[in-house]
Order: structure tokens, then sequence, then C-alpha cells
């Protein structure tokens, strides 16, 4: 998608795929749905040139695989490339488009496995079952079903009983000052929120380490050059302080997995049985999600251990960054981050895509 100026948000990880694709005898041209000719089905691309080092447009057919890194920035752009996917639906899509929050969770609700790591969830549906989870439960998180990057997220915390802490993020991902609350101001308080229906209310898990910053871990799960699931690489991200989240937009930083758990968890064998659990999860979920939403290249997951070393999963995420790696020195991680797409779609083009459409 054009930011405003034709910009384009990942251009520097476009340039990574195509130097590395190159290595590969692939070529990666990068388009957006508003560069497509649908008459003549060519697309206006552009392609990195490595001897200049720029980019240059060029057009070119359709290419034989599509990457999709559309990010929507509002409902026009989620339109215009649910649109290109409606018109181009033969076309071979490395993922296949995923579910916003509640869907997915009562999805992933299905599988026994992964049912055991999600936090209570329900819909908002109105003050009173809203009031009900309220008191179940010590933390409660307001998240909007169709949100990213940690927008407009509502954390609210039973202090004495009858008052709540209300910390979030407005839909700006500004900090909103902590404000001390009763269970019958909360709704009123986020009345020009649109809950109902919109936002879906999550038990907290407890994530706050000795310096008072909350904090997660990423994990991106990928398919490799054989087609196979891969888990890549899973990196802790500790939030800014006073905030509720630990997006890295949102001015996370980016922690070694292993720093962070053997600082919790001074036990090695129990670091150990964490990670091991957290990787098995991983697993699970890449394979269900793909069973259920069909065919996927990666996922990225948000992955929650409590003081006790249970692992939750928290989100699903179809178009991860990699960034997480790179921020931790994991050259090889990173390195396999960007690779690993490319190694997939070129195993697809020699073992499917060319022979069931022809396109080889
Ligand atoms: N149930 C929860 N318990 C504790 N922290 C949470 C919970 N849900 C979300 N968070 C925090 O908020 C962040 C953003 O939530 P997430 O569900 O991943 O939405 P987004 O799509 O905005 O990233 C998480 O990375 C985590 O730091
Ligand atoms: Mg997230």
């Amino acid at each position: 998608m054009y930011l405003p100026g034709k910009r384009l948000e990942e251009l520097s990880y476009f340039r990574k795929l195509s130097v590395y694709g190159k290595k590969l005898g692939l070529e990666v041209l990068v388009f957006t749905p508003d560069d497509l000719d649908h008459v003549k089905n060519r697309v206006q691309a552009l392609v990195y040139n490595h001897s200049s080092r720029r980019w240059m447009r060029k057009r070119t057919p359709v290419p034989a695989i599509i990457y999709d890194r559309c990010r929507y920035h509002g409902i026009e752009n989620y339109h215009k490339i649910s649109r290109f996917r409606a018109r181009n639906s033969k076309l071979r899509y490395l993922s296949r488009p995923l579910a916003n929050k509640w869907t997915m969770h009562q999805i992933l609700s299905e599988n026994a496995e992964i049912a055991k790591h999600l936090p209570a969830t329900i819909l908002y549906s109105g003050n009173k079952e809203f009031l009900k989870f309220l008191k179940k439960h010590r933390s409660v998180y307001l998240k909007p079903r169709s949100g990213t990057g940690g927008r407009g997220i509502v954390r609210l915390q039973n202090t004495t009983g009858s008052t709540f802490l209300m910390q979030g993020r407005d839909q700006g991902r500004r900090i909103i000052p902590t404000q001390k609350i009763n269970a019958q101001q909360i709704s009123t308080r986020l009345s020009t929120w649109r809950l109902i229906g919109r936002y879906i209310v999550q038990q907290g898990i407890p994530l706050t380490l000795k310096d008072g910053r909350v904090h997660d871990f990423r994990m991106l799960v990928q398919k490799d050059g054989s087609g196979e699931w891969q888990i890549t690489g899973c990196a802790g991200r500790v939030g800014p302080a006073h905030s509720v989240t630990s997006n890295l937009h949102g001015g996370g930083s980016a922690v070694p997995m292993d720093t962070l758990l053997r600082n919790r968890f001074p036990e090695k064998p129990k670091v150990d049985a964490i990670k091991e659990k957290a990787y098995t999860l991983g697993m699970d979920t890449a394979r269900f999600v793909e069973e259920k939403f069909g065919s996927q290249c990666e996922i990225g997951i948000d992955l929650a251990i409590d003081p006790k070393g249970k692992v939750w999963l928290l989100e699903v995420n179809p178009k991860p960054s990699r960034e997480v790696f790179y921020r931790i020195g994991e050259r090889r991680t990173y390195r396999n981050a960007i690779v690993r797409p490319l190694e997939y779609a070129l195993w697809l083009l020699k073992n499917e895509v060319g022979h069931t459409a022809g396109f080889l």
C-alpha cells in the first residue's frame, strides 16, 4: 500500500528480499493494488537494481507468487486489497488472510491443545457482562477486535475491590494518563470508544517486571525451503515505562528470550521446559491456523509467560515484521527470517505452482 507521497512502508525489507532473492535466482517485484492494469493483466512494479542500488520501474506480467505485505492503515486500503484478492483469486498467494482477534479466538478455542493457552476472552456486548468478567479477573485488557500495533488498548486493574486502575493507549497509540475509577464509571469514560461488538475483553496476564515495565515475547514461525514449518526465532519485548503494551512501534525494546527468562526463572531446567512448551505451542498454532484458514507461509505469535511459567497465547499476526531479531543482534535468525519466505516460494515454484497452474 502506498503511504502519502507514494512511499512504501517496508522498502528496506523489500530491498533485502531482492538481494537475497537474487542469490537464490528469484526476481522480486514490488507492487501495490494501484499498480495493476486489469485489462492487460500487467503490473507497474518496482525492481531493485543491484548495480546502481536504486529502485527502477518495470512493466511486467503479474508474478507467479504473491507475498502480500499490505498493511491496511484504514478501511479504504482494506477494501482495496480485498478487491485485488477477489479479482485475482487465481494467483498463488504465500498466505491466505486470517481473521480478526475475536473470530481468531473462537477458532483457536476449537483446538484442545491450543485452548489451554488462551486467556479467557469475551466479545464486549454491554456493561452487565463486562462487569461480571471484571469481578472474575484481577486484571482485564480491552482490545479492539481489528486493532494492531498496540492501538486503543486499555488495562483495568482491580486494586481495592471497588476501584480500578485504568491505563492504556488511545487509537493514536498515545499513552492515556493513569486514572482511578470505579466499575460504573468505566463504560461512561470509554463511551466514545464504541466498545460494543468492536472490542474484546481479555483476562490480563501478569507480566510486570521488577522495574514496573510490562513484557512479552514475539515468536516467528515460518515455512522453510522444504515446505516445512520451523520456529525461526523468539525474542522478548519490554514496554516503555507507564505502558501496558510491549509493541516495538509503541516504544518497546527488544531483549533476547533467554535473558528475560533467566532473570525471572533462575533454574535452567525450568527455563528449558518453558521454551519447549512455547515452541510446541508455536508449531501447533501454525499447523492449526493453516488447517483452518488455508495455506500460510509465516505467522508471528505474541506469547506471554506468567510468573509460574505458564505460556499464554495473546495474538496471531498474519504479516509479522522481523525487526525484533535485528534489534537483539541475532543476525542468523534475522537472516533466516528474511530468506525463508523466498526459499518457501522457490519450493512452491518447483513443487506446486509449476505443476498445477502451468506457470513454468
Ligand atoms: N491479555 C493480556 N495480558 C497481558 N498483556 C496483554 C494482554 N493482551 C495484550 N497485552 C499486551 O498488549 C500488547 C498488544 O496486544 P495484542 O493483542 O498483541 O494487540 P496488537 O494487535 O495491538 O499488537 C501485547 O503485546 C502485550 O504486551
Ligand atoms: Mg500484538
